[in-house]
Formats: structure tokens, C-alpha cells, sequence
């Protein structure tokens, strides 16, 4: 495929530089996006040779990316599934191992900007947030039926919000005469408590919470970092980019437990070899984006990129 145009509406990628140094995908190999959304990391990968199985659980984001990315031909496959499920999606391709696999987790600029997705708070839209829309259960169907305690143990795991109890009373308080249905209804209830400060919206954190929630998001990125690192050849790479410390935190300590070869402890008399060690860390700090894409997208503000390495063996 011809060069890369890496601007869309849909989504401006984060960090494409760097994944396709660090990755280094090529010609021959078979690389993995789990979070397709609008193809612009997938238009790299492919460019530089590599073929690419693409999801996402997207509705939305495979249209787009299949429609943006036809011309790779039989280069590019891309599949509508969570990426905590790429086993059945490569069983089903017929492909056993990859080189390597890039997460980009979080949510698209598309998906953040259509109202009708509900996951903004600057605009009135249904409070929905399901990325996949097979999903049982909106943000609404969590916030007007949770118990106070469960929704209260959210916004303080998922969205580590100070305030988390006395939002979760005013909440409650709230959908007892009127439940919860917009965007807009949610972001002033939790602004009646928690007054403006600085440039993040009150609602920042509540928002960033449900989504987790709705999306059962750390447990498809435990699930699927897992996964992943079973499926990657010696030598392939695996790549993550996080936009929160929740998430990155996940990424550090599954990337740390798994690349540190031997293990100590006081109580044994000598450090013992690590069973779960099968990655050669790459990158010992978070890449983060340099000044030039900074001023070109905001969005790259939180980004962290940690990369990983498959030892040797571990066989096909
Ligand atoms: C930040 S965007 C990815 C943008 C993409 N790298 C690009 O270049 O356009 C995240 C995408 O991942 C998808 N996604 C998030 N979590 C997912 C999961 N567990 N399984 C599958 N897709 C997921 C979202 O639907 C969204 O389209």
C-alpha cells in the first residue's frame, strides 16, 4: 500500500511514528490491531508491508476502516470483536501466531463526537457509551438501577473521583423522581456537586468510570494482554497505547511481571528463574509524543506507549 495518510475525521492517530518504529512491522509478517477504529495505525502497518487483521467491536469504526483501507486487497481482514476474543477471530482466519499486535485503548474521536454514542459530556445525547451495540447495558440502564455502593465503587475504581460518595447520593437522590437518559443531565448532576475548577470538566472523571464500566474495559485489556502475548511469534512485538494511569498502570505490571527474568524474595535463599517471564521489555519508560504532535493534536496529551518483545523459546 502507498504511503499512509494518517489524518481523518474519524480518528487522528497517536504516536504512528513511534509504533512503526518500534513494531517495525514488514513484508511477510502478519500483525494484529485490536483497536481498529478508523485504520489510521492499520494504514501504517500496512504500509510497511505487513498484513493486518483489524478489530474492533465497533460497528461504526470496521465500516469505516474497511471503506478507508480497501485498496491493501486481501492485505488487510478486519473483524467485528472484542479484542479479548482474538483467539476465535484468528482460529477463524486459519492463523496460529502473529509478529506483532498493536492496542490503542480508549474510545475514537468519532466515538466521542457523535451525540447520539453518548459518551461527551459537551454535547446532549442518550446515555448509551456501549462502543458495541450488543452490549446489554447502557450508562443509563448502570446509573438508574446500580445500588448506591456498586455505582459508588465505579467512579472511585474507574474513575479515581474524590467525590465519588457524594455524587453517588445525589444520583440516587436524583433518579428517584427523574432517571437518567442524557449526557447533558448526568454532567450537571455531577457539576451540582462538584463546582468547576481548572480546564477538565467535573464530569471528566464519572464520564471516563461508566464507560469502563459499560465496556467492561480493564477486564477485555487484562483478558486480551494475556492473549495476546500467547499468540505472538519469538521475536514479535506487542504494543500498547494508554490514555489514563488506570489503564497504563494495568500495562506496566502485566509488561513488568512478565519480562523480569528472576525472582526474589527475603524469606528464599536465593532469586529463583520467573515461570510467567516471556518478554524482553522494550521500552523501560512510557513513549509519550513529542512538541510537533502535540501542537498538532491535543488528544496525544495523555498518550503512553509501551512496547514488549516475545522471547525466544517460546515456539511456534
Ligand atoms: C483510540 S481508538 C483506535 C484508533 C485507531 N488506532 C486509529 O488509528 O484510528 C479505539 C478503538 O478501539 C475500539 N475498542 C476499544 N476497546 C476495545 C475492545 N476491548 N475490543 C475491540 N475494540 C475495542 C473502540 O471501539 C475504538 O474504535
Amino acid at each position: 500500500m502507498s504511503a499512509p495518510d494518517s489524518r481523518s475525521q474519524y480518528h487522528q492517530p497517536v504516536l504512528v511514528a513511534e509504533v512503526v518504529e518500534w513494531l517495525a512491522p514488514r513484508a511477510g509478517q502478519i500483525f494484529v490491531d485490536g483497536t481498529l477504529g478508523g485504520g489510521g495505525h492499520a494504514a501504517a502497518l500496512l504500509a510497511a508491508g505487513a498484513e493486518v487483521i483489524g478489530l474492533d467491536q465497533d460497528r461504526e469504526a470496521i465500516a469505516e476502516a474497511t471503506a478507508r483501507l480497501a485498496a491493501a486487497g486481501r492485505q488487510f481482514r478486519a473483524v467485528r470483536t472484542n479484542f479479548a476474543e482474538v483467539d476465535t477471530a484468528l482460529d477463524a482466519l486459519g492463523i496460529a501466531q502473529i509478529d506483532g499486535a498493536l492496542l490503542d485503548l480508549g474510545v475514537s474521536s468519532h466515538q466521542l463526537d457523535e451525540p447520539t454514542r453518548g459518551f461527551s459530556f459537551q454535547t446532549s445525547g442518550p446515555l448509551d457509551m456501549r462502543m458495541d451495540d450488543r452490549l446489554p447495558r447502557t450508562a443509563a440502564d448502570l446509573v438508574n438501577s446500580l445500588g448506591g455502593a456498586e455505582l459508588e465503587r465505579i467512579f472511585f475504581t474507574y474513575g479515581e473521583e474524590p467525590a465519588a460518595r457524594r455524587i453517588t447520593a445525589r444520583l440516587v437522590r436524583d433518579r428517584l423522581t427523574r432517571p437518567f437518559t442524557t449526557t447533558d443531565q448526568l454532567a450537571a448532576a455531577v457539576e451540582s456537586v462538584v463546582p468547576r475548577h481548572g480546564r477538565a470538566h467535573p464530569a471528566t472523571r464519572v464520564f471516563q468510570a461508566l464507560r469502563m464500566a459499560v465496556n467492561g474495559e480493564l477486564e477485555a485489556l487484562e483478558l486480551g494482554l494475556e492473549r495476546f502475548a500467547a499468540r505472538l511469534a519469538p521475536g514479535g512485538r506487542l504494543g500498547v497505547i494508554t490514555f489514563h494511569s488506570i489503564e497504563d498502570r494495568v500495562v506496566k505490571h502485566c509488561f513488568k511481571r512478565r519480562s523480569t527474568p528472576m525472582l526474589d524474595r527475603p524469606e528464599w535463599p536465593e532469586a529463583r528463574p520467573n515461570p510467567d517471564c516471556i518478554f524482553r521489555l522494550l521500552t523501560r519508560k512510557a513513549l509519550t509524543a513529542g512538541a510537533d504532535e502535540l501542537q498538532a493534536n491535543p488528544r496525544a496529551r495523555s498518550a503512553k506507549l509501551r512496547v514488549v518483545e516475545r522471547n525466544p523459546g517460546h515456539g511456534r
